[in-house]
């Protein structure tokens, strides 16, 4: 089989590019990406010499050079990480959010709809289902209710791939996962953010009350549900992705400060983040009944192991840390403290 994988250089894309190789997911892999701050082509530094790897620095929104590609390759199918995914960017920023997940997933169906693509896996988010109230855990049949420009674009993005299946039978499905954590997370999103902030003995900005709840996922146990997708999804299906594991923002905090031995008055409360969602909850039942799949990876094993990289990687985190990032932080947090 080869796949063409899109958002190959970010955080899952990435994660996903290296299993799929190592475990013999995939013959060939065709990694498409545009490169943007958050891909990073030192998370592909494993697979530099494999063969069956190829990188295209391709823009999603690109449609006549997406076209190319799959003219030139052929592919059995797509798995389309690629987008704009972080929430605080998308309320500075949101233009760039809905032009690549939006526009940019329109176009890469465009041309798997060409080319006659095989399988199609849309890979969204539990954001779509916006705050859900306990004791409830969203099910595919809930209704889509999303709060930030990020999630309104997939929302968008997700009922423009299932419309493809509905109206020209390209065989998709939708997986929609909660919070991914683990090695090569770029460190803006909290659980890296605070592991790096808490290393260098910076405050740990923590939003409103942080009471907030998401449930955990550890990012090998994400990429194996996508593969079980991949191969025995049923198109025009939805499939939720979630990591069993529901905790409020501020005991992830603390743990993250307890397994780097760093005290708890690094904790700062910041100003809330606009619309923010108060509680995301899922269940896996439907994936796990028709594929099998659960996830194996515990909080306390992952986060341990998130930990230990980003401790002994600390050439990767300073190099990504520099440039961009330095302007985004100061953007984000600089009004925020209290
Ligand atoms: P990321 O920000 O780490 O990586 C995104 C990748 O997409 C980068 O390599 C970037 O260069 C590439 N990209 C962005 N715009 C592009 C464009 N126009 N053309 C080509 N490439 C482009 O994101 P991530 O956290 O790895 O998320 C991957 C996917 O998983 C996204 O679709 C996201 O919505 C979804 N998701 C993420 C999480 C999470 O917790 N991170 C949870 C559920 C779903
Ligand atoms: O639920 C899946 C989603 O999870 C993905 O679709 C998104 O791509 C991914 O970014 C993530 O979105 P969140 O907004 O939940 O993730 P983030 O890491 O930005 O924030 C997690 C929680 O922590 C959220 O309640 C906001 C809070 N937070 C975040 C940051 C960055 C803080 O309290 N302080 C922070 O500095």
């Amino acid at each position: 089989m080869k796949i063409v994988v899109t958002g190959g250089a970010g955080f899952i894309g990435s994660c996903f590019v290296r299993t799929a190789l190592r475990e013999n997911w995939a013959e060939h892999v065709i990694n498409l990406d545009k490169l943007t701050y958050a891909g990073n082509p030192d998370n592909l530094k494993p697979i530099d010499d494999d063969p069956r790897h190829r990188f295209a620095q391709i823009d999603i929104c690109d449609a006549e050079a997406v076209e190319q590609l799959f003219k030139a390759e052929s592919p059995d199918a797509v798995v389309h990480f690629a987008a704009e995914s972080h929430v605080d960017r998308s309320i500075h920023s949101p233009a760039p959010v809905i032009q690549t997940n939006f526009n940019g997933t329109f176009t890469l169906l465009e041309s798997a709809r060409h080319h006659k693509i095989a399988r199609f896996v849309h890979v969204s988010t539990d954001e779509v289902y916006g705050s859900i109230d306990a004791p409830h855990d969203a099910d595919e049949s809930f209704p889509l209710r999303a709060s930030s420009p990020y999630s309104a674009s997939k929302a968008g993005s997700d009922l423009l791939a299932l419309s493809y299946y509905t109206t020209y039978k390209l065989n998709v499905s939708v997986t929609r996962a909660s919070n991914n954590y683990g090695p090569y997370q770029f460190p803006e999103k909290l659980i890296p953010l605070m592991i790096s902030n808490a290393l260098e003995d910076k405050p740990l900005p923590v939003y409103g009350d942080g009471q907030q709840i998401r449930d955990w996922l550890y990012v090998e146990d994400h990429c194996r549900a996508i593969q079980s997708v991949l191969e025995k999804g049923r198109p025009g299906e939805i499939y939720n992705i979630g990591g069993n594991c529901s905790l409020p923002n501020l005991d992830v905090v603390r743990r993250i400060l307890k397994a780097t031995g760093k005290p708890e008055s690094l904790i700062e409360r910041v100003t809330d983040r606009p619309g923010h969602d108060r509680r995301y909850a899922l269940t896996n039942a439907k994936l796990t009944a028709e594929t099998g799949w659960e996830p194996v990876v515990s909080f306390d094993q992952g986060l341990i192991s998130t930990v230990n990289w980003y401790r002994t990687n600390q050439a990767w985190v300073q190099r990504v840390k520099s440039g961009e990032y330095r302007r985004f932080y100061e953007l984000n947090y600089a009004n925020r403290g209290e």
